[in-house]
């Protein structure tokens, strides 16, 4: 059963007037005003344990907009036990019907819900209307669309046979469940981990991160909108360390789907690794680990080219993309000038709440993050080896605001040169403009992680050379372009070394780690 390829869906812009802008305002004051109580949703119950945290806007911390029910190790294990309850009938549901569950949370979404889900987006995770539609809407529909045409692609490939002898590969789910764990900072990665792991016949534990609770839970309500039978997904809510205790210790333990940070995945894979003899089959590690996403201009770039990849590529979602570019390697012919520049457009850029649609920049997710990124603006402050030329002010007292804020630094391996800091901090570096092959040597010889990254040159060769001398640099590699915004179905993403095990999100090669060919051959 084929699905054709799907189209994109179209973005949204809400421009003044429209009445998409109109309806969004409307979805946004029906949040507002009301306190949502937000259950776990395990074997298709809604249960609700009383222990409550509360989810507030990180751009308005006073306000209240409702409160979740946390879990415990008892629940973690009650959704291991539904999922497996589910297993059977799902695994062998003919795979269009489960395609088209799917496909009609995707409609559902594009037709009845992108409100909805940017709402909640906007308002929990602190997005722009225009952050929150790419993501939210757009990719998350993507998403859903896009893997059910890979999976039927996937599901066409078959052995060749020969007289006497027919042979066929089928796609089994793995012998167990799933756990998909996911970052605040997508709710479409949030939406893909389970689904594309159920799609492919698997049944799933979503554990959302806290931050995310408020949008993972909505698009929960879709699917079960949608179809989606009792036990196929189940949405926890427990310590990270109580999911991982009982999980990986379960021996039904099948696989898992990841998006978070380094440490944490490299910890489980430990944990993983130490359970190894429990399991019934080798279980699937799928991890997307965050970036240090580079830039780097050439000699012969166009400087403005640079300055949008920079303010765009670094600033917008406050450069909470694991893919946001944080590091930009400048040319000396060009290096004055971009600064100028990028700290003039930087000036331009307004920052508050998520409902004043003008507001380019909005808060960052919590108070550890927060504290985590000023700190390395006040050690920059007080360090000879940087220098803070844009930005660099924050306060917590309404929400988490920080300043987009650009850091030089003299020395190339200064540590906001090399760290992950998931902020809106850029820090640049500029190079001699005659020595293009060393600084790209510089660039790789950096990159720990290897998830994004981007080049702008006219120049052909310096293109190339680049292209060449950073094979193993980025995942995603960008040519005169930001490093971020990677859109199903056309930049398929993921990076290797400390980014994550590269099984491309929005394409079959993530599918194939979901499924477990049986081979089979008959003789007649
Ligand atoms: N897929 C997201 C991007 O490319 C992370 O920006």
């Amino acid at each position: 059963f084929d699905f054709a390829a799907p189209s994109n869906e179209p973005v949204l812009n809400y421009a003044p007037g429209s009445p998409e802008r109109a309806a969004l305002k409307k979805q946004l004051a029906a949040f507002k005003a009301e306190v949502a109580d937000i259950p776990m949703y395990i074997g298709g119950q809604e249960v609700r344990t009383g222990n409550t945290v509360d989810i507030r806007p990180p751009h308005e911390i006073k306000h209240k907009l409702g409160h979740f029910h946390q879990g415990d190790a008892s629940h973690v294990k009650a959704a291991i036990t539904a999922a497996m309850a589910a297993r059977e009938k799902w695994a062998n549901m003919d795979w269009e019907v489960r395609a088209n569950i799917f496909l009609r949370a995707a409609d559902l979404i594009a037709t009845k819900y992108r409100y909805h889900m940017n709402g909640t987006t906007m308002l929990g995770q602190s997005k722009s209307p225009y952050q929150a539609e790419i993501d939210s809407a757009c990719e998350l529909i993507d998403f859903l669309r896009f893997n059910v045409h890979y999976l039927s692609e996937i599901y066409r490939q078959q052995p060749v046979s020969s007289p006497g002898v027919h042979n066929r590969l089928e796609y089994r789910p793995l012998e167990g469940f799933v756990l998909a764990v996911t970052p605040f900072n997508f709710t479409a990665i949030g939406g893909n981990l389970p689904t594309s792991a159920a799609l492919c016949g698997n049944v799933v534990v979503w554990k959302p991160a806290n931050t995310q609770v408020y949008s993972a839970s909505m698009f929960m309500k879709i699917l079960i909108e949608a179809g989606l039978p009792d036990g196929v997904i189940n949405l926890v809510y427990a310590s990270g360390p109580t999911m991982g205790d009982i999980c990986f210790a379960d021996p039904h333990f099948a696989g898992i789907h990841f998006t978070g940070s380094t440490g944490v995945f490299q910890q489980m894979w430990q944990t993983i690794g130490n359970n190894i003899s429990k399991y019934k089959s080798y279980p699937r590690i799928v991890g997307e680990t965050g970036g240090k996403d580079f830039v780097i201009a050439h000699k012969s770039a166009i400087p403005d080219v640079v300055v949008t990849a920079l303010a765009r590529g670094a600033f917008e979602f406050q450069g909470q993309k694991c893919s946001a570019a944080s590091r930009a390697y400048l040319p000396s012919n060009l290096a004055e000038e971009i600064k100028t520049k990028l700290s003039a457009a930087l000036k331009t850029m307004k920052m508050g709440s998520t409902e004043d649609f003008g507001n380019f920049i909005n808060a960052v997710i919590d108070e550890k993050s927060f504290d985590k990124i000023t700190s390395y603006i006040d050690n920059a402050r007080k360090d000879p080896k940087a220098k803070i030329i844009a930005g660099g002010n924050y306060s917590k007292t309404e929400g988490y605001f920080i300043e987009p804020t650009v850091i030089e630094a003299t020395d190339p391996h200064y540590t906001t040169m090399c760290e992950e800091i998931f902020g809106p901090v850029l820090t640049i570096y500029t190079y001699d403009a005659e020595k293009f092959e060393e600084a790209l040597a510089l660039v790789d010889s950096t990159s720990e992680y290897a998830l994004t990254g981007a080049v702008i040159a006219q120049d052909r060769y310096a293109v190339e050379l680049a292209t060449k001398k950073l094979v193993n640099s980025a995942g995603n590699f960008y040519i005169n372009d930001k490093p971020t915004g990677a859109v199903v179905g056309q930049q398929p993403f993921g990076g290797a070394r400390a980014s994550g095990t590269n099984d491309k999100a929005g394409s079959q090669l993530n599918l194939y780690r979901w499924l477990s060919a049986r081979t089979i051959k008959e003789t007649f």
